[in-house]
């Protein structure tokens, strides 16, 4: 190997570690009625004034930091191959400042970054007064009140439903939550934010496969497009290549086709699954969604400047198809029908082979959700030649992730979701996607790869002491939670072989393997390591992981000697 190739290598290394590093990671689960403790305070704080707060004022303290060693960007610091000195030193300030917070409060943390950094304090001030104004919050925990007064019947406060870091103002807990205003969405700020990670989408697929992805399916959640008042819907505006227009109401009811040559680039074929919440949520948005697909679909382009018009083109000559069935784009459940049930399959190894995971996804998701060219309402047309058709097209899959506080493997929904369309995808392309998540949560918002994210996902929380620690303080439930996340990681094999065998072989040794620790877990709850156990099992038979005989002669030997079986 080269020196310079070494040298590349090691810097690689040197980023994931930092990436590995810095993610922020719920340890522990909320216990109901209880605040949240120090060492996980540090952190939210930490995270909440990564971000520049505009509205109070408040800067990110990196960026002041940053700005006090006279480096002009933070965000140039986080560049592939700059120097991790300058990072190193501004992180160790910024969380020197935020330990001397939570010690002895918001002056004694301005002084800190006066003498440390050159911070001026009046400048770090709304910072440190903010993040003063969620510690309080954080500290009124009125869960059981308000769980009480609703048994009663009475008056609870309403508040904004959202992320923490998103928006701090969702503090304090316990409240009504309220969601937003479907024609408010997507918010202006929400399809700013959105230009970043739909562009680092294509560049990332372009840098792979050397041209733009023709058509690309994605995944929109109701909740999420709540906290985010719309991030994932404006990101497939964005890919499309069109923007909302507000009516005199302000309400997001029209497109604007932003031109070709402020674009730059092909407007890209968008399928879009919504979930039955979404559904449920934002009908106004479907329609709105509906329409720029339609719009876009009859522009007079050139079919290389415009991939959907060309797709919708191509099916109308091949099949003599009509206008409405070759655009259609947005689907969902059946009305009053939720979820694609590819979690249950899974969990349940209810399943002969992959494919079916992906025809169950489709089965369940391939109601159509449109406006007719006659202006009709169409509310859930059964339509999976369709959704099977447009899916054929689809050479990237994709998923907005805009939460620190659920992961891939902390829940079944995202390989339900992703995994289950990206099999779906496998089987009509006869070719497997490439399978894209944002984290638009960072400052520095980042795309992946889905096998990047399975392994960050496992480095940081399944295989983490840390984090498995945290959930084995909550006895039989922590249990269950590490078990869960690996029956979630085996759904990201099952839908879309998206996991390295090292990653059984590891959560083997670190679980059961180890006597000790096989012993606890055993102790808290037999049941769990039981299913732990057949669940690892089950990922060789199916031929996901191939590890020595003796793991496996292990592995089989545990589950021989398991207490519980049924
Ligand atoms: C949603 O917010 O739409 C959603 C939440 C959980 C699972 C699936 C969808
Ligand atoms: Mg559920």
């Amino acid at each position: 190997m080269k020196f310079s190739e070494r040298d590349q290598r090691v810097t690689e290394l040197d980023e994931q570690l930092h990436e590995i590093e810095e993610r922020l990671i719920p340890t522990g689960l909320h216990v109901f009625g209880r605040g949240a403790e120090s060492a996980e305070r540090a952190d939210l704080l930490r995270m909440v004034i990564s971000f520049d707060r505009p509205e109070h004022g408040a800067r990110a303290l990196t960026k002041l930091v940053a700005e006090g060693f006279g480096i002009d960007s933070y965000e140039e610091l986080l560049q592939p191959g700059a120097p991790s000195e300058s990072r190193e030193l501004v992180d160790g300030i910024v969380n020197g400042a935020i330990d001397t917070f939570c010690a002895r409060g918001k002056d004694a943390a301005a002084e800190f970054l006066q003498s440390r950094a050159n911070v001026k304090i009046e400048m770090s001030r709304p910072s440190f007064e903010l993040l003063s104004w969620v510690n309080e919050q954080l500290d009124s925990n009125q869960e059981v009140e308000s769980l009480l007064r609703a048994l009663r019947g009475e008056y609870i406060q309403p508040g904004p439903g959202a992320d923490i870091v998103q928006n701090p103002f969702v503090l304090p807990t316990g409240r009504n939550t309220h969601a937003v205003n479907p024609y408010s969405v997507p918010s202006h700020a929400a399809f700013i934010r959105a230009m970043v990670p739909a562009n680092a989408l294509l560049r990332r697929y372009r840098d792979e496969h050397g041209r733009y992805p023709r058509a690309v399916a994605m995944i929109l959640w109701g909740l999420d497009n709540i906290k985010t008042q719309g991030e994932g819907v404006a990101q497939a505006l964005w890919l499309l290549g069109v923007r909302p227009v507000r009516d005199a109401l302000n309400r997001a009811t029209d497109i604007e086709i932003i031109p070709l040559s402020e674009l730059n680039r092909p407007r890209i074929d968008v399928v879009m699954t919504v979930s039955g919440i979404f559904r449920d949520l934002f009908a106004p948005t479907m329609a709105l969604l509906d329409k720029a697909v339609r719009k876009v679909a009859q522009l007079d382009e050139p079919p290389e400047m415009n991939y959907l018009r060309r797709n919708v083109a191509a099916k109308i000559e091949s099949e003599q198809a009509s206008f409405d069935d070759a655009v259609t784009r947005v689907f969902s459940n059946a009305p009053g029908n939720y979820g694609a049930n590819v979690n249950f399959m899974v969990m349940q190894s209810a399943w002969e082979n992959e494919a079916t995971l992906g025809d169950l996804f489709v089965t369940r998701k391939c109601f159509a959700y449109t406006r007719d060219s006659r202006g009709r309402t169409v509310e859930g047309r059964e339509a999976p030649e369709l959704m099977n058709d447009a899916l054929s097209r689809v050479e990237a899959t994709y998923q907005n992730i805009d939460s620190f506080e659920v992961g891939i493997t902390d829940v079944d929904h995202y390989f339900e979701y992703l995994g289950g369309i990206s099999k779906a995808v496998e089987t009509s392309a006869q070719s497997r996607p490439a399978i894209y998540l944002s984290d638009s949560l960072s400052p520095q918002t980042k795309i992946r790869s889905l096998e990047e994210t399975v392994r960050l996902e496992t480095r940081t929380k399944t295989l983490n002491p840390k984090w498995y620690e945290g959930m084995l303080k909550h006895g039989f439930r922590g249990v269950a939670e590490i078990e869960n996340h690996v029956a979630n990681t085996f759904g990201w094999s099952a839908t879309a072989d998206a996991v390295d065998p090292w990653i059984y072989t590891e959560i083997s040794k670190t679980f059961l393997l180890d006597e000790e620790m096989l012993e606890r877990l055993t102790e808290l709850n037999p049941y769990s390591v039981e299913s732990l156990t057949r669940r690892l099992l089950e990922a060789h038979e199916r031929g996901y992981w191939n590890p020595d005989e003796q793991i496996l002669e292990r592995l089989r030997e545990i589950l021989r000697a398991s207490s519980v079986t049924v």
